[in-house]
């Protein structure tokens, strides 16, 4: 069939298409409710004359990820986002050579031995966290403001060798970098309105919106200057080998050459929003199911506390607390989906998808999906992770980190981070009463802030 024939919400309106249909603060979550209602593994919505191709059955978002016939391509808050970062390693075209030179010279940065170099840094901030939160008894903690200055603590520290003053330090530039969180938040949120929006109102709306973004960003590019400028003109070997030195000092093996500096700042600008919004977002939904679970708490720390340390091999062993952050990856991941375009003509779910026509794999929806996942795909059990569950079932579509070339150079490093920091956190601290989980949507999945109790554990040595 060709795709005009795809299934669409019901209600479609002439000129209007699904406008009264549409979530623009939700996007993906009403996807997922769409896909489970019955519009099935692929439909259409359009918003005016703009039309998009949603995959959420796993079968055929496993099609989609196959680089021979599929690519991977920008659009949605990505490509808005471009527009602030023209050439980070998450904007850029594949086609320029840039992007190429950036993985090349980056890609150590991401290494298991570059990992090991991070542990120190991240477990200092696992050491800031609990000093604050261990200050009086019990408290309502703010998730939210809590993981998003851990995650920026440790991108910064661990990436750029620099603390940014989130977590109670003394020697530091507290209130610019207060400026630049929020300048990063006003962002990431003006990006997603602005690929959301309906057509029409939101480009009016997006007048009013924009001059405000362009403080924002001026504001977040200033930061990193400084933070550049400052490595330069430091006479101190620190951070010699840091995703910073990296990219200030190495040449590609391939061409030989640095990096330009306009590209440097795009990197950093990205490793420090890529680095910390999908990570916080992680974290925060997995202490809000564990507030819910003490049974599980319990026997996470049975396993954290049979590592015996947390030092970087007992952090990579702590396999229980992985399958944990797996489940909630599946079930919300941080980016909820990504877009692939046909390189060549191609049959998908029965529709005629021509060459150059995007999709956007849903893998929120597909990650649920009951014929690979099962009957209870939607409910939250961590034990699919275990080896022996993951043998048995081999087409389980899972993809939080995207696919391909393209997929997430910071993986390990997210799951370094996210490891240690929950270890810690569990060894110290019982956690419990969480408001309720309601996910947030700005390019992210991510929850709206919340609070829980979180009380300092006695430990038995
Ligand atoms: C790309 C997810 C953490 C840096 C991606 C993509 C996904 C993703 C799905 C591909 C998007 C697409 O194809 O359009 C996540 C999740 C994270 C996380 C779920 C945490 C839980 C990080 C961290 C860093 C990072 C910690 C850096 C320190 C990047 C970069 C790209 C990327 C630079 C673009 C790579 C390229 O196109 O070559 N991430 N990410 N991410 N991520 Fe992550």
């Amino acid at each position: 069939c060709p795709l005009t024939e795809l299934p669409h919400p019901a209600g479609r309106l002439p000129i209007l298409g699904d406008l009264t249909s549409a979530d623009p603060r939700r996007p993906t979550q009403h996807e997922l409710a769409m896909a489970q209602a019955g519009l099935g593994p692929i439909f259409e919505r359009k918003l005016l004359g703009t039309r998009i191709v949603i995959v959420t059955g796993a079968q055929l978002a496993a099609q989609c990820c196959d680089e021979n016939t599929w690519a991977r391509c920008l659009a949605g808050p990505g490509e808005v986002f471009r527009k602030i970062v023209p050439e980070g390693l998450f904007t850029i075209r594949t086609s320029n050579p840039l992007w190429g030179q950036a993985r090349r010279v980056l890609g150590p940065g991401f290494s298991q031995g570059a990992m090991r170099s991070y542990h120190q840094a991240m477990n200092s901030v696992a050491d800031d966290l609990l000093t604050e939160w261990g200050s009086v008894d019990a408290r309502r903690v703010d998730v939210h403001q809590a993981m998003t200055n851990a995650t920026l603590e440790v991108i910064g520290r661990a990436g750029f060798s620099r603390r940014l003053g989130l977590l109670g330090d003394a020697d530091t530039d507290g209130s610019d970098t207060t400026r630049f969180v929020d300048a990063l938040a006003s962002i990431l949120t003006w990006a997603s309105a602005q690929s959301n929006d309906v057509p029409v109102l939101g480009t009016f709306r997006a007048l009013v919106r924009t001059p405000h973004a362009h403080t924002q960003i001026a504001i977040a590019r200033r930061f990193v200057d400084t933070m550049i400028a400052d490595r330069r003109n430091s006479q101190s070997a620190s951070g010699a080998d840091d995703l910073l030195g990296l990219m200030l000092t190495v040449p590609d093996p391939e061409t030989g050459e640095l990096l330009p500096d306009t590209n440097v700042r795009d990197q950093v600008l990205t490793f420090l929003v890529a680095g910390h919004e999908t990570t916080a977002a992680l974290l925060e939904t997995t202490l809000h199911y564990l507030a819910e679970r003490p049974e599980l708490q319990d026997e996470l720390r049975q396993e954290i506390h049979g590592r015996g340390s947390f030092d970087y091999g007992a952090v990579t062993g702590m396999r229980k607390v992985r399958n944990v952050l797996n489940e909630v990856l599946r079930l919300w991941p941080p980016v909820p989906g990504f877009f692939r375009l046909a390189r060549t003509g191609q049959t998908l779910g029965g529709y005629h998808v021509p060459a150059g026509q995007p999709v956007f794999v849903l893998a929120l929806a597909a990650h649920r999906d009951p014929d690979v996942w099962g009957s209870r795909a939607s409910e939250f059990d961590p034990t699919r992770f275990e080896p022996a569950a993951l043998r048995e079932h081999p087409d389980r579509w899972f993809h939080p980190w995207g696919t391909g070339p393209r997929s997430c150079i910071g993986m390990a490093f997210a799951l370094h981070e996210a490891t240690l920091l929950l270890a810690r956190i569990l060894d110290a601290t019982t956690l419990s009463a969480p408001e309720p989980l309601d996910m947030h949507e700005r390019g992210t999945l991510r929850p709206s802030p919340f609070r829980m109790t979180v009380r300092e554990r006695e430990r038995n040595g």
